[in-house]
């Protein structure tokens, strides 16, 4: 029943979208038939960024939606590619793939697999807060925090815990497994910035997983102790790192690496707690400066896997659809009342300290305003429309409450050189399309602006990223290191 409904909802989609190539590719007539057209289409072709050329036109649209929990290995592109808008879709598709894959209930063996990865109702029925796969990956602070101690294999949860959040408990193991999938949400500041206060005057807090070939890449093997890249003195003198990338045969995932923001929901109304994934997790509070267990609901999450042929991963960004205040809807983060915020900022009310604020009354809630739009092109398969296949596909999960912001990947797979050896972004870099303002609301809340971002790095993924190429465009393992 379901699974032909979304074959349905994919036909529909692609027809439209044939019928949309039609009638602006034919002058004569507005016509809906839906099989394509014999004429040549115009094209224009423009000089593209970094000496490459684009040409209008070929067609866009959305491969029909799996409901799979095993990950996608590539992107399914047409043959012609004519420009990287053309082909948005397709990366937009992937960007979703990999949210489900990633978001399917967790095994309860080892850390990363999926249950039934076969069984789309293993998804579709998942009791809201069932652990998974990324949510059992391994945290930032499992490979950097370990002090002297050598951080465990993947798949152990035998890991020792933040001092702040193991006063008075016994057996770190509890509090990692007591139910897997269960966080240390320990960061309360944004990437390079200042923290985030929603309209109840709770903080975001933000974690970093690493999936497996990442986790074993930084971690290195028993035998060689100067592959510990943990260690700060194996990354001096600087020289390239590369993670694995994706293999076909055998199937393999490659390096994986992501970020996720969480709300407190306990200010978040009845009604509206089902359109959130929620899960319990062991968060730090400033106030008493201890761990306590809270009930918290994603509202951000980035993801990038290591594709063969995309040395500069592909950076996918999702938000909960409640982020932004609306007139119908109370959100997370309250509207912007000045045109200052809402359209040269994105932003009003930023902390003034990085410290968090202790006294949940002294802590103004951040107003804000998406500055970057989800894309809306190409007609008839854009962003938007993309996120409206794969929301219907979802309904009655909480999954169906999260829409891709965007998608940027490198559209060359030659020239790359890290900024230590001169390289310069974008045409170092992958040639990234878009090549600027690719950021995430509940993220990088502060640096929507190229005028804001620049003394961080950049307004989108691959800019601010691109300053950490040499550790493969991980900032974790540039900065973090001991
Ligand atoms: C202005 C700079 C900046 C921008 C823009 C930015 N990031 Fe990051 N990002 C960071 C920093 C700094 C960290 C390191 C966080 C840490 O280790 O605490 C990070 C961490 C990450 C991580 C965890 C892996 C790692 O070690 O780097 C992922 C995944 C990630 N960002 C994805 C994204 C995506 C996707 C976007 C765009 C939608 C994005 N970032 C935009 C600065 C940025």
């Amino acid at each position: 029943m379901m699974k032909r409904s979304l074959l349905f909802t994919a036909l529909v989609l692609t027809f439209a979208c044939k019928g949309e190539m039609t009638s602006t590719s034919t002058s004569t007539s507005a016509t809906t038939e839906t099989t394509p057209p014999t004429t040549t289409v115009p094209t224009t072709t423009a000089a593209g960024p970094c000496g490459t050329t684009t040409t209008s036109g070929g067609e866009s649209k959305i491969p029909a939606v799996a409901i799979s929990g095993n990950m996608p290995l590539s992107v399914p592109v047409p043959a012609q590619i004519n420009s990287p808008e053309q082909v948005r879709p397709d990366f937009d598709w992937y960007s979703w793939e990999e949210f489900i894959a990633l978001n399917w209930p967790a095994s309860t063996t080892g850390r990363g697999n999926a249950d039934q990865p076969g069984n789309a109702s293993a998804f579709l029925k998942a009791p809201n807060g069932t652990p998974t796969v990324w949510g059992t990956y391994k945290a930032n602070w499992e490979l950097f925090n370990q002090g002297d101690a050598r951080p465990t294999p993947f798949d152990s949860y035998d890991v020792h815990i933040p001092a702040q959040c193991s006063a008075g408990k016994p057996g770190e193991k509890r509090l990692v497994m007591s139910s897997k999938g269960n966080t240390v949400l320990n960061d309360g500041v944004q990437a390079f910035s200042f923290p985030l206060v929603d309209a109840s005057r709770n903080y975001i807090f933000y974690e970093v997983r690493y999936g497996r070939d990442a986790y074993d890449f930084m971690r290195g093997t028993d035998a060689d102790p100067k592959s510990w890249l943990y260690l700060a003195k194996n990354l001096s003198p600087p020289k390239q790192q590369t993670m694995p990338s994706t293999t076909a045969t055998p199937a393999h995932v490659g390096a994986i690496m992501l970020k996720a923001a969480w709300r407190d929901m306990s200010s978040v109304p009845a009604a509206d707690q089902s359109r959130y994934y929620v899960v319990p997790a062991e968060v730090y509070d400033p106030g008493t400066k201890q761990c306590s267990m809270k009930s918290v609901g994603l509202v951000g999450f980035h993801v990038v896997q290591k594709l063969q042929g995309f040395g500069e991963w592909i950076w996918s960004s999702f938000e909960q659809v409640d982020n932004l205040s609306t007139p119908q809807r109370p959100g997370m983060l309250p509207a912007c009342t000045d045109t200052n915020c809402s359209q040269a900022h994105g932003f009003s009310n930023r902390p003034k300290s990085l410290a968090l604020e202790p006294d949940p009354t002294k802590r103004v809630p951040v107003n804000a305003a998406r500055l970057n739009p989800i894309p809306t092109t190409p007609k008839g398969a854009s962003t938007l429309d993309v996120n409206a296949t794969f929301q219907k596909a979802l309904a009655g999960t909480p999954w169906a409450f999260y829409e891709l912001v965007i998608t940027q990947w490198p559209t060359s797979d030659k020239g790359f050189k890290p900024p230590e050896d001169r390289g310069t972004y974008p045409c170092a870099s992958g040639i990234p399309f878009p090549q600027d303002g690719a950021v995430n609301v509940a993220l990088e809340t502060y640096f929507q602006s190229p005028n804001d971002a620049n003394g961080a790095g950049g307004n989108s993924c691959m800019r601010c990223h691109y300053n950490a190429a040499i550790t493969d465009f991980s900032w974790g393992l540039n900065r973090r290191p001991h």
